[in-house]
């Protein structure tokens, strides 16, 4: 007989998953289009610094949650990987509340203009998938479905890392 799914089961299933990463890139790709007359009004300066911390410490707990799961440490590795998206999560709002405040994209200035737009765009593309890409992982990894954590996380981490570590990258290479 097949198993009452659980409430994180049904909170991430794969329609719910697929509509939300939806709604996420509709809503920022649209806000890079909005005319933005309040946007002088509110000094959003202070994001892109606190966005691009955002991403260091979501790097710094992918890491940690790695070697903690090297090391069978299943309850650390769980928080660590929880906070990591708790992390990504209230990046993803106040990048929201950037764009949807601030004048226009920052436009890089510096002497390695195609580097910048490679790592740019596989930021982006790479940003869109990891979304629901990691929202599977938790879900099989509360579902305590190793076999498939393990098969899909092998993907999850690598490029989540790579996410938030160009993240910071994108804001060195634009602000220092
Ligand atoms: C998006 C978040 C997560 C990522 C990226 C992630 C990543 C990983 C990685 C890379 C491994 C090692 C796979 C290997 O052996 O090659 C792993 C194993 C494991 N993870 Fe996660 N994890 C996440 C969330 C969770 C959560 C929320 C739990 C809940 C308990 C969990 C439980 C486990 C367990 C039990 C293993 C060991 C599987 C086994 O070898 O039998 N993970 N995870």
């Amino acid at each position: 007989m097949e198993q009452p799914s659980s409430l994180v089961d049904r909170l991430l299933a794969p329609r719910v998953v697929y509509a939300l990463t939806f709604i996420v890139v509709a809503l920022v790709g649209t806000l890079h289009f909005l005319p933005k007359e309040w946007a002088s009004e509110i000094d959003v300066s202070v994001l892109p610094t606190i966005n691009a911390l955002l991403n260091a410490t979501a790097a710094i707990l992918l890491v940690s949650a790695f070697i903690a799961i090297r090391y069978r440490r299943i309850t650390i590795h769980r928080n660590l990987m929880l906070t990591a998206l708790m992390t990504s999560v209230v990046f993803l709002l106040l990048y929201t509340v950037y764009h949807t405040l601030s004048p226009g994209p920052t436009l890089y200035t510096g002497q390695y203009p195609m580097f910048y737009r490679s790592v740019l765009f596989s930021h982006i593309i790479l940003a869109v998938i990891i979304l629901p890409m990691a929202l599977f992982t938790v879900r099989h990894g509360l579902g305590d479905r190793r076999m498939e954590h393990r098969k899909l996380a092998r993907w999850t981490f690598p490029l989540w890392l790579y996410v938030s570590v160009t993240g910071v990258l994108i804001y060195g290479m634009l602000y220092l």
